[in-house]
C-alpha cells in the first residue's frame, strides 16, 4: 500500500514529505528532501525519533515487546538454536542447512591463530586493566596485524574470511584476557575438539566445559546478539560509513557497548545488588533513591530506550536464571535481593508511570556470576554475543548501494563571528 504523503507548512510554503513503509507496518516520514526544500534540518535529541537506515536484519517493537532477528522470533532461537547458527542466520540473513553450518564453523576454526603481536599486546596490559580496554585496543590492532583485510570494500570472499575470522579472534581475546590477568598461560583455539563457544570455555578455563554452563552461555549470547540500531550497532555504521575497515568498525562497537547506559549495565547491576546487600538489603531504601531527582542513582538494570512494556530477554532470562541456578546448584543472595527489587519497583508508580521495566541486563549478570565470569568481564560477553550483530549490520551496510557517509547537521549556539586579539592584549 502507497501511504499519502504528509504536508509540511513552513515560511508560507507547503512541500510534501514522503512516507515510507516497512516490513512491520512501521512507517517513516522520509526528510532525504527536507533541507533542500527549506534549509530547515531536524534536531532529535537521542535519535530518539531517527531511523538512521532501512535494515532486514532484526525487527523491534518496544511497545508490545517483539524481537525477531530476521524474522525468527527470539524465544524460538533462545530455546531451540545455538549461538553459531544465530551469528549465520544474523549475517547471511537465512538459518544454515547443515552444508553451510559446517562451512561456517570450518571458516571458523580455519581463522582461529592469533598473531603473537596481538598476545603480546594483551600480555602488555596491567592485570587490573579493564577488559573491554584489551578487548577494544585488540580487535582495532588486527587491523594492522591482517593488511589484506584492513579496508572499507572487500570483495565477497574476503568478507566470507574475515567475519568469521574476527568471531574466532574476539573469542581468542576475550579468552587471552581473562588467561593473562590472571597470571595464566594462553589456550589457543582447538576448533577440531570443540563447537565455538565450548572452545571459548575450555580456553578460558583450561579444562572440559561442562554441559549446563556452554547450554546457559548459548542462550546468553543469542539474547545478545543483536539489537537493530542500538548506540554500539550505531557506532560500527557510522565508522564503517567512512570506509574505515571492518576491525576498527567493531572495535568502535565495543567502546559504546562498554558504557553503563548501554552494555556496562550488567556489571554496573551486579555492583548495585552488592551494594545493597552490604547496606543490610534493603532494596526499598534503593528505590526511594532511584526516584529521587537530587539523587544521580538509577536502578540499573531497569529501564530501556526502545521497550515501553516489557524486555522479551528479560523474560527469557530470568527463567533461564532460576534453571541454571538450580542445575549448577548455585545459592545467590544477590538473586533474592534481584526479585524483591524488581517486584517492588513494577508496583511503584514512579517505575510504572514513566514505564521502566527490567531489561536484559537485570538478570544476565547473576548468571555470569554463577559461571564464574568476573563482574568486569560481564560486558566482554555482552560484545561477544554481540559480534555477529555488529557483523551483520555492517556487512548490510557496505552493501548497501545507496550507504553515505554518516555526517549528522547541527544548530550551531556559539558566538557569533569575532576576531583574533593577540596574547598580550588578553585579559
Ligand atoms: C536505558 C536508559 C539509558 C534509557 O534512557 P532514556 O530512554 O533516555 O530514558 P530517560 O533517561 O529519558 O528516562 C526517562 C525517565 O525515567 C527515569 N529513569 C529511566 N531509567 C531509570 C532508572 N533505571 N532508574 C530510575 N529512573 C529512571 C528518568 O530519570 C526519567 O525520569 P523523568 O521523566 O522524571 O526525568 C535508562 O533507562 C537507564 O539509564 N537505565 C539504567 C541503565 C541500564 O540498565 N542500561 C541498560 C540498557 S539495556
Amino acid at each position: 500500500m502507497t501511504n499519502k504523503p504528509a504536508e509540511l507548512h513552513y515560511d508560507g510554503h507547503t512541500i510534501e514529505l514522503p512516507v515510507t513503509e516497512g516490513s512491520e507496518n512501521e512507517r517513516g516520514l522520509d526528510i532525504n528532501k527536507l533541507r533542500d526544500a527549506t534549509g530547515l534540518v531536524t534536531i532529535d535529541n537521542g535519535f530518539m525519533n531517527t531511523a538512521a537506515t532501512s535494515s532486514a536484519v532484526t525487527f523491534l517493537d518496544g511497545e508490545k515487546g517483539i524481537l525477531r532477528y530476521r524474522g525468527y522470533p527470539i524465544e524460538e532461537l533462545a530455546e531451540k538454536s545455538t549461538f553459531i547458527e544465530v551469528s549465520y542466520l544474523l549475517i547471511y540473513g537465512e538459518l544454515p542447512n547443515a552444508a553451510r553450518l559446517k562451512w561456517f564453523e570450518n571458516q571458523i576454526g580455519k581463522y582461529s591463530a592469533t598473531k603473537d603481536g596481538i598476545k603480546s599486546i594483551i600480555k602488555s596490559f596491567p592485570k587490573e586493566a579493564h577488559p573491554m580496554a584489551v578487548l577494544a585496543a585488540s580487535v582495532v590492532a588486527l587491523a594492522g596485524f591482517h593488511p589484506e583485510y584492513a579496508e572499507g570494500d572487500l570483495t565477497e570472499a574476503q568478507k566470507d574470511e574475515v567475519l568469521p575470522q574476527l568471531m574466532a579472534q574476539v573469542k581468542n581475546i576475550a579468552a587471552y584476557q581473562y588467561r593473562a590477568s590472571h597470571g595464566q598461560d594462553l589456550i589457543d583455539a582447538n576448533p577440531k575438539k570443540y563447537d565455538y563457544v565450548s572452545d571459548f570455555v575450555a580456553q578460558m578455563y583450561g579444562k572440559e566445559p561442562d554441559v549446563e554452563v556452554i547450554k546457559a552461555m548459548n542462550i546468553l549470547l543469542i539474547l545478545h546478539a543483536d539489537h537493530e540500531q542500538n548506540c554500539s550497532t550505531s557506532s560500527v555504521r557510522l565508522v564503517g560509513s567512512s570506509k574505515a575497515n571492518v576491525y576498527a568498525s567493531v572495535s568502535a562497537g565495543v567502546d559504546a557497548l562498554w558504557g553503563p547506559l548501554h552494555g556496562g549495565a550488567n556489571q554496573a547491576v551486579i555492583e548495585m545488588l552488592q551494594e545493597i546487600q552490604a547496606d543490610g538489603g534493603d532494596y526499598k531504601k534503593f528505590i526511594l533513591k532511584a526516584k529521587n531527582k537530587d539523587d544521580n542513582f538509577r536502578l540499573m538494570g531497569f529501564g530501556h530506550r526502545v521497550y515501553k512494556n516489557f524486555d522479551p530477554r528479560a523474560k527469557i532470562i530470568k527463567k533461564a536464571c532460576d534453571t541454571i541456578l538450580e542445575k549448577l546448584n548455585v545459592k545467590d543472595p544477590l538473586l533474592a535481593i534481584a526479585k524483591g527489587l524488581e517486584e517492588e519497583a513494577l508496583k511503584d508508580q514512579y517505575f510504572v508511570e514513566r514505564k521502566l521495566y527490567p531489561n536484559v541486563d537485570f538478570y544476565s549478570g547473576i548468571i555470569y556470576k554463577a559461571l564464574n565470569i568476573p563482574t568486569n568481564m560481564f560486558t566482554v560477553m555482552f560484545a561477544l554475543g554481540r559480534l555477529p550483530g555488529w557483523e551483520a549490520q555492517w556487512k548490510e551496510m557496505v552493501e548497501t548501494t545507496s550507504t553515505k557517509i554518516g555526517r549528522p547537521r547541527q544548530i550551531y549556539i556559539g558566538s557569533k563571528e569575532r576576531h583574533f586579539v593577540p596574547l598580550s592584549e588578553r585579559k
